[in-house]
This record gives C-alpha cells, structure tokens and sequence, in this order.
C-alpha cells in the first residue's frame, strides 16, 4: 500500500507515531523529489507559515522560514516575548487567531500540552517544531539522511547512545515504522519510559524491524550502521546538568566506540552538538559525521511537510 498524495492534506503533524509507514514513506519520497528539483516551485504560494518559538533555534527556524519561500510562500517569525503563549493571552485564543490570519503553524513549544492546545484550538494545520516529548521534525531529515546513505531504511542498524528524550523518542517511532533494527543506550533512569519502549518495539516488529533498548553504549553500537547522540542536558533541563553529566560518563561518542559500529557506519547528531561531552571532536569532525548533511535536510523534510498538509497540490 502506498499513501495517496493527499494523505496528510489539512493534518497536524505533531508526533511521528500519528503516521503510518505509508505516511512516513510519502514525506520521505516527497523531499527526496523536492532536493532533487531544488527551490522554485508554488506550491505554497500565497500561504503563511506562523512560527511560534518559546525557545531558542538556529536550524529550525532558518530552514521552515527557507523552505516557505522556496515553495512560493513566506513565513512569520514570533517569539514568546511576543506572542506570551498561555501567559499574555491563553493558548486556545492565539490559535484562533492565527488561523485568521495563516494557513499553517510551527510551533516549539517547552510542554508538548501546550502544542496539543493549540492543535485543539486552531482551524489549520499545526507542526511540532520541537516539544518536550516529539521532535518530528528532526527525525523525518534524519530518516532521509540515513535513507539517502543506505538507499533503504529496512533493516539498518540505528544506535541511539544518549538521553530519552524527544528527539530519541522521535527517531525511534520513525526508525520502527520504517522496519530499521534501532538500539538504544542510556543510562539506568534515562532512557524512554517503559509504555513508549513497549509501543516501539511493537511498532517495529509490525513492521518487519526491532528495537531494543540496553544500559551499555557498546552493546547498542557493535555492528550499527548508524551512530546518533545527543546533548546529555536538553532546553529547559539545565538545572539538572551536573548531575546528567555524572551520569551520563561513559556514554560519550569515541573514536573507540565508534570502532565498535561497522566501518561503513556514519556518525549522526541533530546538533547543537557539546563538543567533548556526548561526542569527541575527532569523530564528529571525522570522515564518518554526516552532521552538516543531516542539518541540511531538515530543510528538503520540512518542505514535504509543509507541501503535503498545507500546499494546494501534493508532488
Ligand atoms: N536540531 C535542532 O532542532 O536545532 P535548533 O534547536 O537549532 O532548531
């Protein structure tokens, strides 16, 4: 089964496991298409993209508000200290407003409730731009990073060494659907809460794939084809630096570990990345970082998203 183009047509996308394979399989194929044909297309033309922001951004920010005028439409950048989300006005009245005023809305938010809210309240459609459960976004470029590496996702080893957060919980929902062997390290307290490791591991054996989830970082790396971490402390979890920090010793990306992975394998980060922490400088500068490929993909990803729910016509 493939998804029809319209698919995704008038949908919210704030979470990777609101897809299905198909789904995930048409955003995939649609940035594929859109790289390849570079910008210069109306398929959004006339449209506005609202960016809310409560937290800083570099690449999400500059790639949707890209990706808006390279598809013929522009974007609105709003700051909390503008917008004051839940805090100058409630969550439910912005979204009303907004869909006054715009045809689609990305938001970053810290509460994944206050996305929820907004994708209650509003009458177009709604895009995680990064919560503190989803980062959709994110996953979809990587997925297509991988992707365009292996020429397929089935059966690729992904290991996942870090923190369970959103954009592990977002990688490995994508990684299942897409029937990829994922394997997870953390440390004992950090990783996905058990309910959401229960749903992946299902989500990927129906789907020709598996997960599993380990406490040591070369049980997950031996053999992967891919390695992927992320900051030890996240937006909005500095308090707790220190002690993530302790934690988290041992669970750096090493030349050595890394050694471990296959000698095809690629290193992956969503970055920013904490050079010396959770990946040493020599293996996220070396010849198997694909960093910078993955950063620019999250513009051609996030170009089948907005096409898909909020362009005219899908490709
Ligand atoms: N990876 C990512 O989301 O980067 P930004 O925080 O810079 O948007």
């Amino acid at each position: 089964m493939t998804a029809s183009e319209d698919a995704l047509k008038g949908r919210n996308l704030l979470s990777i496991a609101e897809l299905n394979a198909d789904e995930v399989e048409l955003l995939l194929r649609t940035a594929l298409s859109l790289k390849r044909d570079g910008g210069g297309h109306d398929i959004l033309r006339n449209k506005t993209l609202a960016l809310i922001f409560e937290k800083p951004s570099l690449r999400t920010r500059v790639s949707f508000d890209v990706a808006m005028q390279e598809l013929g439409g522009h974007a609105i950048y709003l700051s909390q200290a503008e917008v004051g989300l839940g805090q100058r006005e409630p969550v439910s009245d912005v979204a009303r407003v907004l869909s006054r005023y715009v045809d689609v809305i990305a938001a970053r938010t810290y509460s994944h409730e206050t996305l929820l809210n907004l994708a209650r309240f509003a009458d177009v459609p709604v895009i995680n731009a990064l919560s503190d459960e989803e980062h959709p976004c994110q996953a979809l470029a990587d997925l297509l990073t991988v992707r365009e590496r292996f020429d397929s996702l089935r059966g690729v080893r992904l290991a996942f060494v870090g923190d369970g957060f959103n954009v592990a919980q977002s990688l490995a929902e994508g990684a299942a659907l897409a029937g990829m062997s994922f394997a997870m390290a953390s440390p004992e307290g950090y990783s996905l809460p058990d309910a959401v490791q229960n749903m992946i591991a299902e989500t990927a054996a129906a789907n020709g794939g598996r997960a599993d989830f380990y406490d040591s970082a070369a049980d997950a790396v031996q053999d992967a084809d891919v390695v992927y971490t992320d900051v030890w402390a996240s937006m909005g979890q500095e308090d707790s630096y220190t002690a993530r920090k302790e934690a988290f010793t041992g669970y750096a990306i090493t030349a050595d570990l890394m050694a471990l992975a296959k000698p095809t394998a690629i290193f992956m980060h969503d970055l920013p990345a904490h050079r010396g922490e959770e990946v040493m400088e020599d293996v996220i500068e070396g010849p198997q970082s694909v960093v910078f490929d993955q950063a620019e993909n999250r513009l051609h990803a996030q170009k089948a998203i907005l096409a898909l729910t909020a362009g005219e016509h899908a490709r």
